[in-house]
């Protein structure tokens, strides 16, 4: 049965069967004893059951299921952060020596994490413009890239991007297209359906919506050709593996279960069960909380157009925003509950504005079920450069605002005061 999304919020990934828990079951075990030492050795040619929880879990697996599904892949592997998510998302593509190309439009913690410590790894990232023509974009690639990263809607830019072009771009090169979906999440935007070949999330963002569990996953959509002779550590043997090819024993699964056999049982970024129960919990009523984040946000954001203290308000779906036409091609639902605003004034006023808010909680944070905002160039983007911050798309004074479940009346009426003390 093919199910809305809705439904598969609530029902993918775990089925009780006849007298079973109605919930799904946290399985707090570490490890699967079995009847014979041939069982287990099996098990490592041919991982089919759980052997041991820092690469496999039964709760995170059924969220793993769950996830897949949502974005309409073929399998999917949960991390212990998006941070995880994405490092794990190239390291399982590239090695020292390779390249890869990544929008410069992207959260500031990965944008650290491609040009400061995967550079340390001996792979390069070569940042572009992802409004620039394929024709300016072509020219970052070399003989040595091996993939594309890009963000769907960019944190805090909020930028949106064009995913068909960008896969078109990679394609041409023989190279998959990595999306970051965090903000839009499979409810506002499914990346497959335009051609991204992988996408990774935080899950501690929207996914989650409660902010209780810090978490992240790579799901594959198992369409990829790894044999097209650029990337040997898919069809060569692995000798860490004892000699798998992975393409050859795991078909159109290979990216994603190399991704598990080779840097989760190495590397072991994997999440606890209980953490995995936490995030199908939010989950579960995803859909619902998306309409109300998408409503209330554009509420706020017209609130921000309508006031002259305000220089800008960036909302993809806000009438008059650069991205209203991308908006309405790749998320058609809404835009997420983020909104970036620069007060007139700079720095110093945002500052006295948001330590004026008194609802709104001031929190390094983004996606809460709560309001909150934040500075990201004091904060999140502190450590980029004034030229980084500026290609992320980002002023001095600058707000990030997201969006929550409140009463929009009193988030409106939040913002209105803390405006009116300035
Ligand atoms: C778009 C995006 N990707 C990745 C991350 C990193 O996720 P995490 O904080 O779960 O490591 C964030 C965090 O804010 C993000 O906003």
């Amino acid at each position: 049965m093919k199910y809305k999304i809705e439904t598969k919020c609530l029902r993918s990934g775990y089925t009780p069967k006849n007298g079973e828990p109605r919930v799904m079951p946290i399985v707090q075990s570490i490890t699967y004893p079995f009847d014979s030492t041939e069982h287990i050795a099996g098990l490592f040619d041919m991982p089919t059951a759980h052997m041991y929880s820092r690469f496999s879990n039964p709760t995170v697996a059924a969220v793993e299921e769950k996830l897949s599904d949502l974005e309409g892949g073929v399998g999917a592997m949960c991390t212990t952060s998006g941070q995880a998510a994405s490092m794990l998302s190239i390291l399982n593509i590239c090695k020292s020596g390779d390249s890869f190309v990544s929008t410069s439009s992207i959260y500031g913690g990965t944008v650290n994490l491609f040009a400061v410590t995967l550079k340390k790894f001996g792979i390069e990232c070569v940042f572009v413009d992802q409004e620039a023509s394929a024709e300016e974009i072509q020219k970052a690639f070399k003989s040595n890239t091996k993939a594309v990263f890009a963000e769907t809607i960019a944190n805090p830019a909020l930028t949106v991007l064009d995913i068909e072009k960008m896969a078109n771009i990679a394609h041409k090169n023989g190279l998959p297209l990595i999306v970051d979906n965090t903000f839009a999440t499979p409810y506002l935007c499914r990346p497959f359906e335009h051609g991204a070949d992988i996408i990774v999330h935080s899950t501690s963002k929207y996914l989650d919506g409660h902010a209780v569990q810090v978490g992240g996953v790579i799901i594959d959509r198992g369409n990829f050709d790894w044999t097209n002779g650029k990337f040997p550590d898919f069809t060569e043997p692995d000798e860490s593996y004892h000699g798998v090819v992975y393409t050859k024993e795991f078909g159109n699964m290979a990216y994603i279960i190399k991704a598990r056999m080779q840097l989760m049982r190495d590397l072991g970024c994997y999440p606890s069960a209980h953490s995995a129960f936490l995030l199908n919990l939010g989950i579960e009523t995803l859909a619902l909380r998306m309409d109300r984040y998408c409503s209330n946000a554009l509420k706020v954001a017209e609130y921000f157009q309508n006031s002259e203290m305000i220089e800008e308000v960036k909302y993809p779906t806000l009438k008059g925003d650069k991205y209203n036409n991308l908006a309405k091609k790749y998320l058609p639902k809404g835009a997420s509950g983020v909104i970036s605003i620069t007060i007139k004034g700079g720095r110093e006023v945002a500052i006295k504005f948001m330590d004026a808010l008194k609802l709104a909680y001031n929190e390094v944070h983004v996606a809460d079920i709560c309001t909150c905002v934040l500075h990201p160039a004091s904060a999140t983007h502190r450590q980029l450069t004034d030229k980084q911050l500026i290609d992320c798309g980002i002023n001095p004074g600058m707000i990030r605002f997201s969006i929550g479940l409140e009463n929009v009346d009193d988030i409106i009426a939040d913002i209105d005061q803390a405006l009116k003390t300035l």
